[in-house]
């Protein structure tokens, strides 16, 4: 490995982790989780692998959103804790080998937002403009995105007199950003928090404020909306050079690759993969790999500083909505067909496992698939241990559910009153009791122990964050085989989405090489016509590098 090539392209081969500190620990007993709680467990994350922590928003809110509707930029909320715990977090985490980020919200801000009730109250108000207003709504909108819960992007507000975009919630007005004031207030935010030690930003519904800009624009200077991710990540570069944009772009690939910046890479350092994620449920249903082969195959070359990072779950709806709409009514039949499974017509509020009725081989076979695929794999707290979710949960809340520590009261997430928690626990067949950090770490067998060692071998395989990636040709649909391959190294993985044992074949090889399993004993020797044969059980998996005579790497 050059370190030409590699210093400080940390998120190449990171393993980053999002959670929300008011569900994840709770330590002061008042039933919602904080940053003294995260605090407590970052020695946990270390250990399980995590290099970067992905913190959901901890900035004053009214909940209307999760937090994801902020009332103050530059602030910690309160019942999470002071700016003061949230540095002893960042060091913390940093003297752990851990990086922090925070999401990014430039979207839009809380309608309790200073600014908003300046703008509003008056049209003179300096924060007028920090808004888009109108005094009818266009006659041509784009769809809400909570489309259960709002009937427009533009609400009527009657201090105001004139109508407001907001692409999320009715209180979650939009913020102007063609106004050039708004773009320095959000350069000084990311200054600030970076002054404090993050180490980037996950940014939050990146193609819809740069739509603003269109909606807006006018301004000469940007006349091309990309220009503010070029701006916004250049002025990332000059406080922090090693900082990251990662960026939540839920379009087609091709659509993607303007918000990488293309091949001069100037745009967002990071985003998440939603074409693969959706495309692998689909996969996992049909118990065929090709539509996420076929993804994968798809993805566009970005610059080699650019990464897509994957995930099986985040902390939204598993949306399903670049799939067709059939491809969308399999994947509900197949995991999630009751109406309270599913939600805003196009996603899931399920975690995985009860998806895959808790099967442990289908579990883990998933995760091997994720964390063997090129890129830098996501988590969102919980997964490590196979936690469920609570349909009783208001929609995309079933997956926020308190952090299962313990098999104790409260999954050991809080002393306090069950009423005072900030969600409901999971119940039933995934209920603390059945699933929780405490009894998988004395269990060498558990999920979290697996995933541990899916994390150890991932990172010891830059292929995987660097590589390029081949799908191999063999006979089986439910099988996927794919390598990555970077420097001299190349890595094999091979993965049985179907419940039928299969003896793989695959060529190509180097006669004097073998494959040797990383993730189990075993090695395969290569037949002198190039050959070999892999066998898997059903929902098998295997990691496999290609070593050869006098081979140095760790195996
Ligand atoms: C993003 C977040 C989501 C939030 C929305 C509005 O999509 O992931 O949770 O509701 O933006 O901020």
């Amino acid at each position: 490995m050059r370190v030409t090539d590699t210093s400080d392209l940390w998120w190449k081969t990171a393993v980053i982790y999002c959670l929300d500190v008011e569900t994840f620990m709770d330590w002061n007993g008042d039933g919602c989780g904080d940053l003294e709680g995260l605090a407590q467990r970052l020695d946990y994350l270390a250990g399980l692998g995590v290099t970067c922590l992905w913190l959901m928003p901890f900035y004053p809110t009214p909940e209307r959103d999760d937090g994801y509707d902020i009332t103050d930029f530059y602030g910690v909320d309160p019942r999470l804790g002071t700016h003061g715990d949230l540095v002893e977090v960042i060091r913390t985490a940093k003297d752990r080998g851990m990086r922090v980020i925070a999401d990014l919200v430039v979207n839009h801000t809380s309608d309790k937002h200073p600014w908003f009730r300046s703008a509003r109250a008056s049209r003179n108000s300096p924060y007028r403009d920090y808004y888009v207003w109108r005094d009818e709504p266009p006659a041509e909108q784009t769809a809400p995105t909570f489309p259960d819960q709002e009937d427009s992007v533009w609400s009527y507000d009657e201090r105001a007199d004139q109508y407001y975009l907001h692409r999320f919630y009715k209180q979650q007005p939009d913020l102007n950003v063609a106004n050039p004031a708004v773009r320095d207030e959000i350069a000084k935010v990311m200054g600030f928090w970076l002054e404090l030690g993050l180490s980037g930003f996950r940014v939050d519904a990146v193609p819809f404020f740069l739509e603003t800009l269109g909606v807006d624009g006018g301004e000469e200077a940007l006349a091309d909306p990309h220009q503010y991710l070029r701006a916004l990540r250049s002025f990332l570069g000059r406080r922090v050079g090693d900082a990251v944009l990662l960026g939540e772009v839920n379009l087609a690939h091709e659509d993607q690759q303007k918000f990488f910046g293309g091949s001069d890479g100037d745009e967002l350092t990071m985003q998440f993969d939603f074409i693969a994620m959706q495309r692998m449920y689909l996969s996992l249903a049909r118990q065929d790999a090709g539509p996420l082969a076929s993804a994968l195959l798809e993805r566009p070359e970005g610059s080699p500083d650019s990464q897509w990072a994957t995930f099986v779950r985040n902390h939204d709806e598993l949306t399903l909505d670049k799939l067709s709409d059939s491809e969308r009514q399999e994947v509900f039949a197949a995991f999630g067909p009751e109406p309270e499974m599913q939600v805003y017509g196009r996603g899931l509020t399920r975690r995985l496992p009860p998806m895959l009725d808790g099967e442990p081989r289908r579990i883990r076979m998933v995760y091997s698939l994720l964390f063997s695929l090129p890129g830098t794999p996501v988590l969102f707290y919980g997964e490590e241990i196979g936690m469920g979710e609570n349909l009783a949960a208001e929609g995309r809340l079933a997956v926020r559910t308190p952090m299962q520590w313990s098999a104790g009261k409260n999954g050991g997430f809080s002393v306090a009153a069950p009423s005072r928690l900030a969600g409901p626990v999971v119940e039933g067949g995934f209920a603390p009791v059945h699933v929780n950090v405490n009894a998988q770490r004395r269990d060498p067998d558990s999920l979290l122990h697996f995933m541990m060692l899916l994390i150890q071998r991932y990172r010891e395989c830059p292929e995987l964050g660097w590589g390029r990636f081949a799908v191999l040709e063999q006979p089986y649909a439910a099988v996927l085989a794919h390598s990555c391959t970077w420097d001299d190294g190349c890595l094999v993985a091979v993965h049985n989405l179907g419940p039928e044992p299969r003896t793989v074949p695959l060529s190509g090889f180097d006669a004097s090489a073998r494959l040797v399993d990383l993730l189990c004993d075993g090695s395969t020797a290569v037949a002198q016509d190039g050959s070999v044969e892999i066998v898997l059980e059903g929902y098998g998996f295997r990691w496999l590098r290609v070593a050869h005579a006098g081979d140095r790497r760790l195996l």
